[in-house]
């Protein structure tokens, strides 16, 4: 059993996160309810930040909202002094909503609508990741109707391959994300945004996957950008300034997981980029990242309370709690594996193999296959660990179940940051069928 951030057991048995009793949150909460340790949230930005000022270089650490975009995970991102990466509309009402400087927002995506565009312009945030051509010419026109001049990042796929779940590896030639370095499109990008009046060019931006255990993808690609940087210095006679190697850094969610500690990521970057700047005459560029799931992946907990078990002898025994897919679709999605343990006696033995199913009916809705538990009984508390990241960001109301609710603790406190929605919020969009007469107000 593997204990994260302020984790312990308690004189009860009990798992206790950061000093409240799980079971008593459980209680007092209902299940299933993420939890999530603010310490360690907090402990997993500072790292970022520590290694960057050790390294002295210039640099932003932007935290991807995706992992978790909650108001309250905003304010601390705020608080802790980082940038904020949004991808949709909803991630930057978010931000704005919890107070989030707006000079500090990047916004991300490889369609955003004229919509969002001009939802982010208005807003004033601090630079666009622009992904493509369609975009580049949309934003540079919407900027010129408003006569505002905007700082964009050109999202690059460097052709690396991280090695991690296709579905989560996104920097390779073959991606639907941002212009290919390797046949040119890159380059010609840069040209194309020279001559565009209203966007000023920071740099690059790359993301070559998540969840990802060695520097050597990072380390690539730094080196991939730095040749671009070059050749754009050369073509152009402009030296680009910032360079975003986004996020990706792997997390512990299962023995035999290995991940690094944080700043070997940030000292192998950091070193590539200023040895190959050196050899290539080139100004040390300011150095972006974008963790997401490292900064919230480990100090999120989820809540469970098991109810039915299904024993099919010599086969399997199947032990189901309330939540699901609808609360953590990774492992349908993604074959993801996560530790979990009995929260209301967590020293006893394991003596039994079991395979915890969700309540959705659906046969893959499965949250662990084959896990050794002290013969785990109805009414007791399961806690599946290092569900932080993409948890509740990926929650659905499929089978019309509610989300749970999302709760901070600390010293001991705790505190409800996303209520569990009610029955009356799942209707709340429903209508009866009333038909009117169908005209368009755009036709007249
Ligand atoms: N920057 C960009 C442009 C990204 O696309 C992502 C994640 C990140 C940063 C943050 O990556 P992280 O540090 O969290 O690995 N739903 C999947 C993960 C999808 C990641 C998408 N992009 C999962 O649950 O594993």
């Amino acid at each position: 059993m593997y204990l994260h951030g302020t984790s312990r057991v308690n004189e009860k048995g009990h798992l206790e996160i950061a000093g409240c009793d799980a079971v008593e949150l459980a209680q007092k909460y209902g299940t299933p309810l993420y939890v999530y340790d603010e310490q360690l949230i907090r402990s997993k930005i500072r790292s970022f930040i520590d290694a960057f000022k050790r390294n002295d270089i210039p640099f932003q650490v932007a935290y991807a909202s995706k992992a978790l975009s909650t108001v309250a995970m905003c304010q601390i991102a705020s608080e802790e002094g980082l940038c904020l990466d949004v991808v949709s509309g909803g991630e930057l009402y978010t931000a704005l909503k919890a107070g989030f400087p707006s000079s500090r927002i990047h916004f991300h995506g490889n369609n955003k609508t004229v919509d969002e565009i001009t939802m982010a312009l208005d807003a004033q945030i601090g630079c666009f990741v622009v992904d493509n051509l369609y975009e580049l010419h949309l934003l540079n026109q919407l900027a010129t109707e408003k006569g505002k001049e905007v700082s964009i990042l050109l999202r690059l796929s460097p052709g690396v391959e991280a090695h991690t779940h296709e579905y989560i590896q996104t920097g390779q030639q073959d991606s639907k994300f941002g212009f290919d370095i390797i046949s040119g499109q890159a380059i010609d990008a840069v040209g194309k945004t020279m001559e565009l009046e209203y966007l000023k060019l920071l740099g690059f931006h790359c993301h070559i996957g998540s969840q990802i255990f060695e520097t050597e993808g990072f380390t690539l690609a730094s080196k991939r950008f730095l040749q671009i940087v070059e050749e754009v210095k050369n073509k152009y006679e402009f030296e680009i300034k910032v360079i975003n190697l986004g996020g990706g850094f792997g997390i512990r969610y299962v023995d035999g997981d290995n991940p690094l500690p944080l700043e070997s990521y940030v000292d192998a970057i950091v070193q590539t980029v200023k040895m190959e700047c050196i050899g290539k005459n080139l100004k040390i560029p300011e150095i972006w990242v974008e963790p997401g799931r490292s900064i919230v992946g480990d100090a999120g907990t989820t809540l469970y309370t098991i109810g039915s078990s299904k024993n099919i002898p010599g086969i399997r025994k199947y032990v189901a709690v309330d939540g699901g897919m609808s609360d953590n679709v990774r492992p349908a999605l993604y074959q993801a594996r996560y530790d979990a343990f009995i929260a209301n006696r967590v020293n006893d033995e394991p003596n039994e193999l079991v395979s915890i199913a969700g309540k959705c009916c659906e046969s893959g809705d499965m949250l662990i296959y084959d896990i050794e538990l002290p013969e785990p009984k109805t009414g007791e508390i399961l806690a599946v660990s290092c569900t932080g990241a993409y948890g509740y960001s990926m929650a659905s109301n499929y089978n019309r179940i509610v989300r749970p609710g999302v709760v901070f603790v600390k010293d001991g406190k705790s505190a409800v940051v996303v209520k569990r929605e009610t029955y009356d919020q799942i209707v709340q969009n429903d209508n009866e069928i009333n038909y009117e007469e169908f005209t368009c107000p755009l036709s007249g």
